[in-house]
């Protein structure tokens, strides 16, 4: 049998036992049908968790832009590739053909190749979304050169942490970036941060806004006449297949952002296979995921899951709520979108509005809508079933991380025999999930809650963190032994279907986006009037969660509501807007271990306001202060 497209059930069944019995045949079956390669594998698996040490088709050599531009060149050559809609709506969208994207993202690797970058270079991207990003991804991608895409969305000291982390050599931006309604100047951010970061040479600027920039003479160039004078030739680097392909940074319980590393072959083969199944995509299909391709999202699910399968992929520059809150709508009437994928908390803000922003388009070219980055709760599911889906497409909820590289416990539509709201459901093939109690031991039984980890490699896992493999072992194969942990809880019913219900470290999910609790509070430890704080995620309707935070302080001159602002703009200034705290209180002290640690737990039910059960404080160092704390605590 064929593994590659899963059509249903029966197809579903056999894929998964034999991605079970023999996981090496099953892989290599996928790998070597659906692929060009330049060189076949000497082995499909070598791994040891315990090192840990993970590597699928070594001695294989490709090029992934050879898998997702070249090879549909003889077949799809004037298809749309990218179908690219700008912020404003009476701007007209860009139907990038595959000829094209070969063209452009080819001219933009002879760029980097002629600024100096080499295989194995790191370049940061930071960009909005427009064409430009994904073409130099696919750039980076061409020559061998490591891509580090940062969300646009950071802050110039975040911007320059992960540039350093990783020491890039270039910088890829725009003068600015359109979001709604807003010009954010992100030239000016990569100025501020690049104070800090001494390696980086050369900046690549792409037009946008036509906002004015300062260019620094001999560091900062205007992309478009360098690509006006590149070759449309550029020969794909061979690529070994455990090559990095890129380094993407996400929050840790503690300290800096993790750059997790992912390689080339199995990263490649695991995105196609996930796309096509989950999203069960067809030839003239219009597939749209509304995420950025600075997070993980839509690095496989914009970029290169669609375009290693040949897809049309939409990509978008605006936000859900400009013009209007119909702009989303609109727009999947517009290009009879046919996949739509979109996080949880899109669709709980959406669901709030006016529903004639919905019924005013028709939304009838849709066959499969997603969810991801968080929980969604039932009433969003069935908003989003009945108004979007109008209960005729199945809704995936899929459950992946940044480290996972793809999508990992996910419905398949016309395999999965019933889908449950709230439930992620059953593993793609060739996952094997478990539950673990507390005392570290696999739960076999069926109703089950527990910590979620998975027991055998997948192709799309990252394989370190830039830098730190210890740090890598430390956080996600010491937990439990042998095993990969998730940092995830999750409820598996008695069918054997998962419910992930939540991070289970001091990861917070605000809109979708995972906020690591280290760099917000030492943002606020910046203030001078502050001694120390602790962050906590509270339950909020659209967001997900939103964050609050206890602030002890050392000074008490200013009023409150003023330090609030000045620690808000100093998490905006260090980290960025989308980690600002919801409520703030003061405190004198902070409820510690013997050791000194700050207790979560306790401040966390506080601010839920579910402190009926504190467990035992009588073991702190300082009980006193938990009354108080409990008798301040703020209602929002
Ligand atoms: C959470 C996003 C519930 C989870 C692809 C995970 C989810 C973290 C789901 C990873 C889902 C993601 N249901 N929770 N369908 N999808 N999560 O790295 O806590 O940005 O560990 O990757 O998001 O977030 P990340």
């Amino acid at each position: 049998m064929k593994y590659y497209h899963l059509q249903n059930h029966e197809d579903y069944k056999a894929a998964y036992k034999a991605s079970i019995e023999s996981p090496e045949a099953f892989w290599e079956q996928i790998a070597s049908t659906h692929f060009v390669w330049k060189k076949k594998w000497d082995s499909v698996l070598n791994w040891d968790f315990t090192k840990p040490e993970v590597k699928w088709f070594e001695g294989a050599k490709l090029n992934i832009t050879e898998n997702c531009i070249d090879r549909h060149l003889e077949q799809r050559a004037n298809k749309t590739a990218i179908l690219f809609e700008p912020n404003e709506p009476n701007e007209p969208a860009q139907h990038i053909s595959y000829t094209e994207l070969h063209e452009r993202v080819c001219k933009f690797a002879n760029v980097l190749l002629q600024q100096g970058i080499k295989k194995g270079d790191r370049v940061c991207l930071y960009l909005p979304m427009i064409p430009e990003l994904a073409v130099s991804v696919l750039a980076c991608a061409r020559i061998g050169a490591v891509h580090s895409v940062v969300f646009a969305g950071f802050s110039a000291k975040a911007l320059a942490t992960r540039i350093n982390d990783c020491d890039c050599k270039l910088v890829i931006t725009s003068d600015g970036a359109f979001r709604g309604n807003k010009t954010i100047h992100l030239k000016e951010i990569v100025d501020n941060a690049l104070e800090s970061c001494p390696n980086v040479h050369k900046v690549l600027v792409a037009k946008r806004t036509q906002s004015h920039v300062h260019l620094k003479q001999g560091r900062d160039f205007w992309l478009q006449p360098l690509l006006d004078q590149a070759s449309k030739d550029c020969a794909a680097v061979s690529m070994n297949a455990e090559d990095p392909l890129f380094i993407l940074y996400t929050s840790g319980s503690t300290g800096i952002p993790k750059g997790m590393v992912h390689t080339t072959a199995g990263y490649m083969v695991y995105t196609a296979y996930t796309f096509k199944n989950v999203f069960q995509y067809t030839e003239d299909d219009v597939y749209w995921c509304t995420a950025d391709i600075g997070w993980i999202t839509g690095h496989s699910y914009i970029v290169y899951g669609p375009l290693a399968n040949g897809a049309t992929t939409v990509l978008f520059e605006g936000v859900p709520s400009y013009p209007d809150y119909g702009r989303f709508w609109q727009l999947v009437e517009k290009h009879q979108v046919t996949q739509f994928y979109t996080a949880p908390t899109a669709i709980r803000a959406l669901a709030k509005e006016d529903i004639a922003h919905v019924t005013q388009n028709d939304l009838s070219s849709l066959k499969v809508l997603g969810t991801v980055g968080e929980p969604i709760n039932e009433e969003a599911w069935h908003w989003y079933n009945e108004h979007i889906g109008n209960k005729n497409c199945p809704i995936v909820d899929t459950w992946w991380q940044t480290e996972t590289g793809g999508i990992m416990i996910s419905p398949i539509p016309n395999s999965t025999k019933r889908i449950i709201p709230t439930f992620a459901t059953l593993p793609l093939p060739g996952i094997q999930p478990v539950l673990m109690n507390e005392e570290g031991e696999v739960m076999s039984d069926s109703p089950a809650s527990g910590k979620l980890c998975i027991a055998f490699p997948w192709p799309g896992m990252a394989r370190t963190i830039w830098g730190n493999h210890e740090r890598y072992k430390a956080t996600y194969f010491s937990t439990f032994k042998n095993h990969y942990f998730t940092g995830d809880g999750a409820f598996r019913n008695k069918a054997g279907y998962y419910r992930i219900t939540g991070r289970v470290d001091d990861v917070i999910i605000v809109s979708g986006h995972n906020l690591g609790t280290a760099p917000i509070e030492d943002a606020i430890d910046e203030h001078p009037d502050v001694t120390e704080s602790a962050v906590v995620g509270v339950p909020h309707d659209i967001k997900g969660n939103a964050l609050y935070g206890f602030v002890s302080l050392k000074n008490k001159a200013k009023s409150e509501e003023t330090l609030e602002k000045e620690i808000n703009e100093l998490i905006t200034q260090h980290v960025g807007p989308i980690a600002k705290l919801q409520t703030i209180q003061f405190t004198d002290g902070l409820p510690k271990t013997r050791s000194g640690k700050i207790m979560r737990r306790i401040l966390r039910k506080i601010a839920q306001g579910t402190t009926d059960d504190l467990g035992d404080i009588s073991t702190l160092l300082n009980p006193e202060v938990v009354a108080a704390i409990k008798e301040n605590a703020k209602r929002s």
